[in-house]
């Protein structure tokens, strides 16, 4: 039996789905079993628990053999996912695959807080002797729902603190199907993998792909840290996430993102998900409503006070491997 923490989230979810598909026998430790209906109707066991409650996270052990470990970003990422640490090593659980941060982050002196914590977390688990996996995936294509959606779909503009900085976006999709693969598989132990998308793009490219995929127009305008956290703030972000944002934002405008991996491919033998498709499939998130092809009034606006404020003016789909 495979235990996958995390099922509730935008990658754990596809592993649990992924891995019941392929036969394996899932149990999913959530904090709120109303999340999980639609993973319980397929078959995945369900067992009530929290990284915080070290009890909940023994009695989700007994009898995995395995262990898939995500949780959402958290100040004490490395204090909860070394819960779930200590209580696989008291169920002498034989494998545990670490969903961890972006290469160029996980480390001890690194920019990033959140790449800081990963990086003890890695480093509690190679300690533990528990054979590990770590996936290292690229900023995910997800991320754009939740972050660019709201105001491309109000005011047809892009707005981000990237510059023309190259990022090799992944399909949180991806990230699960080459986590499936870990964790069926004995030919991954004590590997580490960059997990990322098939090609490196800037901000202003993807707008011109949202706009192909919506046929309204989207523009990139660069926006100054100080302004993307002002306008993180606004929205009612905690302090420590903005920060954390405003850093990684940093990290890739420094390069951290343009790597590309063959991660997917080599593991799956399927593709990696292109933005193209991604941007098709999810056009509807994007979609400015009543076919706007031109900036509206509101986004022109945006688009001077953002401009100005920057300094800056404007500037698929899944193949099997051949
Ligand atoms: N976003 C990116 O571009 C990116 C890039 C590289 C790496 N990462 C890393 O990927 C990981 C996933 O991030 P995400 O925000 O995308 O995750 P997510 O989809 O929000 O999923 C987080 C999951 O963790 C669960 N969880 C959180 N706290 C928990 C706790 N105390 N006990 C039990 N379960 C808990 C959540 O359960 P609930 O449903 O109950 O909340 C949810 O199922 C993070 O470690 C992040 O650093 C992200």
């Amino acid at each position: 039996m495979i235990l996958v923490i995390g099922a509730t989230g935008k990658i754990g979810g596809e592993v649990a789905r992924l891995l019941v598909a392929a036969g394996s026998p899932v149990r999913a430790l959530v904090r709120d079993p109303s999340k999980a209906t639609a993973l319980a109707a397929r078959g995945v066991g369900l067992a009530t628990g929290d990284l915080t409650d070290t009890a909940s996270l023994d009695a989700a052990m007994r009898g995995a053999e395995r262990v898939f470990l995500v949780s959402g970003q958290d100040l004490r990422q490395a204090e909860l996912q070394g819960n779930a640490v200590d209580a696989a090593v008291r169920a002498e659980v034989g494998h545990i695959v670490k969903v961890s941060g972006i290469a160029p982050s996980v480390s001890p002196g690194g920019p990033a807080e959140i790449g800081r914590q990963h990086w003890r977390t890695e480093h509690r688990i190679e300690e533990s002797g528990v054979p590990f996996t770590f996936l290292r995936p690229g900023f995910f294509m997800q991320n754009l729902l939740e972050t660019a959606a709201p105001m491309v779909s109000r005011l047809g503009l892009l707005a981000a603190p990237m510059a023309r900085a190259p990022i090799a976006m992944v399909d949180a999709r991806d990230i699960a199907a080459v986590a499936t693969e870990v964790l069926t598989s004995e030919n991954h132990y004590e590997r580490v993998y960059d997990v990322t998308g098939p090609r490196a793009f800037p901000y202003a490219e993807l707008a011109a792909i949202l706009t192909r995929a919506t046929g309204q127009r989207v523009r990139y305008v660069h926006t100054p840290p100080a302004l993307a956290a002002t306008v993180l703030r606004r929205q009612g972000r905690p302090d420590w996430q903005i920060e954390h944002l405003v850093e990684m934002a940093e990290l890739f405008r420094a390069g951290a993102g343009a790597t590309v991996s063959g991660t997917v491919r080599e593991l799956t033998g399927l593709a990696p998900r292109s933005i193209e498709g991604f941007a098709a499939e999810y056009a509807g998130a994007f979609d400015q409503g009543g076919g706007a092809r031109l900036l509206r009034p509101a986004a022109r606006i945006g688009l001077t006070v953002a401009g100005r404020a920057a300094g800056v003016s404007r500037s698929g789909r899944r193949h099997r491997a051949g």
